[in-house]
């Protein structure tokens, strides 16, 4: 089983993060290790951009992660922070938390029998979800490609995202192509490449649901990383769980 996060999709996987404006979850995450004594899992611990911090300041937190390109970015920069190589399907240990940041949980089939096996390796999960508002609402125009955004590469060339969705609100599955092109100063292209990924989504009432068959109850649930006016729509909820 592969995640995909390969090539451009990795190297320009923090560099994309930097430029969003949106909230960082650092401070969420710190919050919920704080309470928590003993060694706990990074579930898709990435490049490293929040693990490290964490590590660095004093969290007992090991990351595991799917993709060798992501591992070997973490290590670069964050050679103190211990990543595990390889799929959490195919992981096992027990742990005093689970984190999940960052949406990961959503690329997962079969939420409730990957919220069950959480419960037998913690009972204290830390989750982030997000809700695809914009692809559902025709804010962004579904089935075909559009420009989503682009940055300065520190070599100076462009790095530019095009995006394409197709979805089921129904079914609550949502597919996203995404095309990352490099652009010389000229704006000629050097270089392309295409992912997919397939993501699940939940209403709240199917989310709480789920949650109470996989054995979990709701410490704390936090609404658009801890930003914005509490009528605003959830765009990123996050969940303090515990083992029922
Ligand atoms: C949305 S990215 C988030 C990365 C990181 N948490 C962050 O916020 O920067 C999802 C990460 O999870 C990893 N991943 C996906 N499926 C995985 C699996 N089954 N086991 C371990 N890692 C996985 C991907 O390779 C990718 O690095």
């Amino acid at each position: 089983m592969k995640s995909g996060y390969e090539g451009l999709e990795a190297r320009w996987h923090d560099l994309f993060w930097e430029a969003e404006e949106a909230a960082s979850e650092l401070p969420l995450l710190e919050d919920f290790l704080g309470e928590t004594q003993g060694r706990a899992l990074y579930l898709g611990s990435g490049s490293g951009r929040l693990l490290g911090p964490l590590v660095e300041g004093g969290h007992e937190l090991v990351g595991l992660e799917i993709s060798d390109e992501m591992r070997e970015l973490s290590q670069e920069r964050f050679p103190k922070a211990e990543v595990i190589a390889g799929s959490w399907q195919e992981h096992a240990g027990r742990y005093e938390a689970i984190v999940i940041p960052a949406f990961t949980f959503q690329l997962f089939g079969d939420p409730q029998r990957q919220l069950q096996r959480l419960r037998e390796q913690t009972s204290r999960l830390y989750l982030t979800l997000f809700f695809p508002w914009a692809e559902l609402s025709g804010d962004l125009p579904s089935r075909k490609w559009y420009f989503d955004r682009s940055i300065i590469l520190p070599t100076g060339e462009t790095g530019e995202l095009q995006s394409q969705h197709k979805i089921n609100e129904r079914s609550g599955s949502l597919v996203r192509k995404h095309r990352y092109v490099m652009k010389g100063k000229d704006g000629e292209v050097l270089k392309t490449q295409e992912t997919v990924q397939k993501m699940r989504f939940f209403s709240d009432r199917a989310l709480k649901k789920l949650f109470q068959s996989g054995g979990w109850s709701i410490d704390k649930e936090i609404n658009n990383l801890g930003e914005g006016e509490e009528n605003d729509l959830v765009y990123v909820a996050t969940f303090h769980l515990r083992g029922q």
